[in-house]
């Protein structure tokens, strides 16, 4: 007996030995991805019952109501400021799309006001009863917050993404590309709808579209961003773009500017030369800060994405563009990781430059990319392969806390943390 404990004992001691080992050469054991969720309707719903209702800014003070109905019914929205009590209403447009052999629910897309700014509002979407929604308009100055996230997908990660950016009490949510990871497979396009009305509903959402988007298939479906552009309407023609790929709006003091990273972007190109004209009616006294979204990262030290064009030859056509005008951040997804680098420009250190920020670790089914460029650069300040959200909390003219939050953290932990000082408030960066 004395011998089969002592044994026993050895075991454990190996064991803990061993993995105390194993501990101190990794004690992080990255998650592995996470399967794909799908939302089903409800079976027993009524055809005209909205589903996948998302909103998103439309100039200073509207708000575009999307959302789809199994079958038909009208594209009315009636809201007001209480509770059930609904003393406006609107009337929009409907349309649908065709994808191989897939046919989408009718997509109702409705813009409502003029809306009163930081102001919470109830509403309801098609025929009377309906389920009644909420959101809140943005403040109309500062502090605003914005939550970043990209490639978002529909897993179980994008589920925890999602929980912790409930948490949050965001104004605008900000999404760099790379949405429903449907891949050609239009019903998970409905599925990534249902998964995120809960919080698209609620706060705009406003979007610039991802390789995930494209869905273009040589011959059999030749035109690009069919399902992107049918579901995920934004401000274009408000902010004189002539494309739903980019566009730009304002929140509270905040310029940003949804750019295309799949789409033209030379110097002949309609972005270019809309970027050139959006830049230029700036007024920094309005909106003191400048933010910039792409998909593919002009910065990256991941092994993953390298030499691909649309982030190489995007840098070298724009780069100049948006240094000169000064814009503060430049967030990018795509990489399925959390980098930050220090203020740049053409590679070099610039204190005039933006930060540029990698946030493509929203959750989607492909994992995480965990290698990276060895030595770091000295540009890259943080890098980290977790899966997360950022959030972008502008406190005033000249002050902004950016955040990155891991999942496996609490909400409250920030697991990067950076003060920035506005770019038009540095004197020597005076344009
Ligand atoms: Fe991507």
């Amino acid at each position: 007996m004395v011998l089969q404990r002592l044994a026993l004992f050895l075991i454990y001691a190996f064991f803990w030995a061993f993995a105390g080992f194993i501990g101190d050469v990794d004690s992080y054991q990255r998650p592995p991805p996470r399967k794909n969720v799908h939302v089903h309707p409800l079976a027993d719903a009524d055809p005209a019952s909205p589903q996948q209702v998302h909103i998103s800014l439309v100039g200073q003070d509207k708000m575009r109501i999307k959302w789809i109905t199994d079958g038909s019914s009208p594209a009315t929205v009636d809201y007001g400021t209480s509770p059930g009590v609904y003393g406006f209403s609107a009337t929009g447009s409907t349309g649908k799309y065709d994808y191989l052999t897939y046919d989408s629910g009718e997509i109702h897309d409705v813009v409502i006001g003029p809306l009163e700014p930081n102001t919470v509002y109830y509403y309801r979407c098609g025929p009377n009863p309906g389920p009644e929604f909420t959101f809140k308009t943005p403040p109309p100055a500062f502090p605003t917050k914005f939550v970043v996230i990209g490639d978002l997908g529909q897993t179980g990660w994008t589920n925890s993404t999602l929980q912790h950016i409930s948490q949050s009490n965001y104004d605008v949510l900000i999404l760099p590309g790379d949405l429903s990871y449907a891949d050609f497979y239009q019903p998970w396009w409905d599925s990534f709808g249902r998964l995120v009305e809960p919080l698209a509903s609620q706060r705009p959402w406003m979007v610039t579209q991802g390789n995930h988007e494209v869905e273009k298939i040589p011959v059999i479906h030749s035109e690009p961003f069919t399902a992107y552009n049918a579901r995920w309407h934004m401000p274009f023609e408000e902010s004189g773009s002539e494309s739903n790929l980019y566009y730009s709006f304002d929140v509270a003091g905040v310029h940003v500017i949804m750019l295309g990273s799949y789409t033209d972007f030379d110097a002949e190109s309609a972005q270019y030369k809309w970027l050139q004209a959006d830049l230029g009616k700036i007024d920094r006294g309005k909106t003191p800060w400048i933010v910039a979204v792409v998909h593919a990262p002009w910065y990256n030290s991941n092994s993953a994405h390298q030499g691909e064009s649309e982030a190489d030859d995007m840098k070298k056509s724009m780069e100049t563009l948006l240094y000169q005008a000064r814009v503060d951040v430049v967030f990018a997804g795509h990489v399925h990781a959390y980098e930050r680098f220090t203020r740049v420009h053409n590679d070099t250190a610039d204190n005039c430059g933006p930060v540029y920020i990698t946030i493509g670790d929203g959750g989607n089914r492909e994992g995480l990319a965990s290698k990276y460029e060895d030595p770091q650069p000295r540009i890259s300040v943080f890098r980290e392969a977790s899966f997360g959200h950022g959030q972008f909390h502008v406190v005033n003219q000249t002050h902004a806390l950016w955040t990155w939050h891991r999942n496996q953290d609490d909400v409250s932990v920030a697991a990067d943390s950076i003060w920035l000082n506005s770019l038009s408030s540095d004197p020597a960066c005076k344009i």
